[in-house]
């Protein structure tokens, strides 16, 4: 009687084990974020002097395939609805790889509200965007592809274009193995070309790490030490630089109060709206200083035009809000041969050569 219970019992929890196995196998969608392996020739991303190794996801390797094919779309209208915009519209290798705008404009025309950054190392980034809402290089696409104020489209739409154009067809088989094009699979290429889109080797790297103390002029020398003391600019508390290597930011997020209006209320939450946490209303990442000769205006709004504005915003203390950084304090003490130091060193010494292979390319097969 006791074990014809027991076997009952036992019967009826494997039954139930079944049903809820089954009821979440019918659930469960295919996941649309899954990363789809490239197969190919994988390659080997150098870093240039004064980098660190670029961080490469195990899911999406870069190869010679993709990276080409990456390349390719990055500078091709056909992913925006009206075929007016490439991600080279606003991040354009002329331009340090920014639109030289206060704010971007996309496909029809449509104005947005940030300033576009350069590309240029955004391997390094632990998240992307100025309020960190994507995660990866990968997950950006999807935010630029749709957002009415950049390319306009729709996943499903760029699938079928692409699918429709023959040249498209045969890089993807190449790239990714034959079979239907995903949009993953053009978040992926691109991503794995934006991996190589690296600058280091600047006369700042071959003075500090390459120990050339001929590559920087006296100026821009003595901008150097006013820029790392933190009795001076403390500009590397925030924008870093390491022992055998410098990003010139510390994938944080800060609030110095650019955008606040006359009444000192703040124009955009930043990071604000991906935490909700009320400390980072205003907060910005910190952006690389990296080719920042080449990329004004400047901050996220684009709302200032030269670097001795930025750097006289920095010390004095940002623009009052409520929410203002904690690091940020006002330096007003810096003397004007000071300031134009810190202008000579970030004018003269951070910029640094881009590979030649980062261009449109010719011809593609
Ligand atoms: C209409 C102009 C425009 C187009 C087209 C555009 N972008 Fe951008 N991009 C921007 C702006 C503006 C931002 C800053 C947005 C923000 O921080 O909220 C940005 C940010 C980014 C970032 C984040 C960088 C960082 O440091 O956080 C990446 C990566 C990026 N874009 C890649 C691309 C790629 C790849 C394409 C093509 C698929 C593309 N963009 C197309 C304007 C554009
Ligand atoms: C508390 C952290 C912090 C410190 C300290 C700091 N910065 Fe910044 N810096 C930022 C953040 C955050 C931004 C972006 C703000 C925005 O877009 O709203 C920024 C933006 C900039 C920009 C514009 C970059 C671009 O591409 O738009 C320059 C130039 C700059 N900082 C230089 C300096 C200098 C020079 C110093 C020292 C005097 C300094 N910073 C100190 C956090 C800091």
């Amino acid at each position: 009687m006791r074990w014809g219970r027991i076997i009952a019992i036992g019967v009826i929890l494997i039954a139930a084990g079944i049903a809820w196995w089954i009821y979440r196998a019918l659930k469960r969608e295919p996941a649309p974020e899954a990363l789809i392996k490239p197969i190919g020739t994988p390659v080997q991303i150098t870093a240039p002097s004064g980098l660190p190794p670029v961080p490469i996801p195990p899911d999406n390797p870069p190869t010679v395939e993709t990276v080409a094919l990456g390349r390719k779309l990055y500078y091709d209208t056909i992913l925006s609805v009206d075929k007016t915009t490439a991600c080279s519209t606003c991040h354009s290798p002329g331009l340090g790889f920014t639109d030289g705008k206060r704010v971007s404009e996309g496909a029809k025309g449509q104005e947005g509200r940030r300033n576009a950054p350069t590309l240029l190392n955004t391997a390094y980034n632990t998240m992307q965007f100025c309020d960190g809402r994507a995660p990866s290089l990968e997950t950006v696409m999807k935010d630029r592809l749709q957002s009415p104020t950049e390319m306009a489209h729709t996943l499903e739409g760029v699938e079928r274009r692409l699918m429709a154009n023959p040249v498209y067809e045969a890089a993807f088989a190449k790239a990714f193995g034959p079979g239907p094009i995903k949009f993953q699979m053009v978040a992926q290429a691109i991503a794995s070309f934006e991996r190589t889109m690296l600058t280091g080797d600047s006369p700042f790297d071959r003075y500090l790490y390459g120990g050339d103390k001929e590559s920087l002029s006296k100026s821009a020398e003595r901008g150097l030490e006013v820029f790392r003391n933190p009795k001076k600019g403390n500009c590397a508390a925030c924008h870093s630089i390491g022992e055998s290597h410098a990003l010139f930011t510390d994938n944080k997020f800060h609030n110095l109060g650019v955008g606040v209006n006359a009444k000192g209320k703040l124009t955009d939450l930043g990071r604000y709206a991906v935490t909700k946490n009320d400390a980072d209303r205003g907060a910005f990442k910190t952006p690389t200083l990296r080719n920042i000769a080449l990329t004004a205006p400047y901050m996220h709004d684009g709302s200032v035009k030269t670097l001795r504005e930025a750097i006289d915003l920095h010390l004095r203390g940002g623009n009052p809000n409520p929410y203002l950084d904690k690091e940020i304090s006002p330096r007003d003490f810096l003397s004007e041969q000071e300031r134009e130091e810190l202008v000579a060193f970030l004018q003269e010494a951070l910029t640094g050569p881009v590979a030649s292979n980062l261009e449109r390319p010719e011809a593609f097969e």
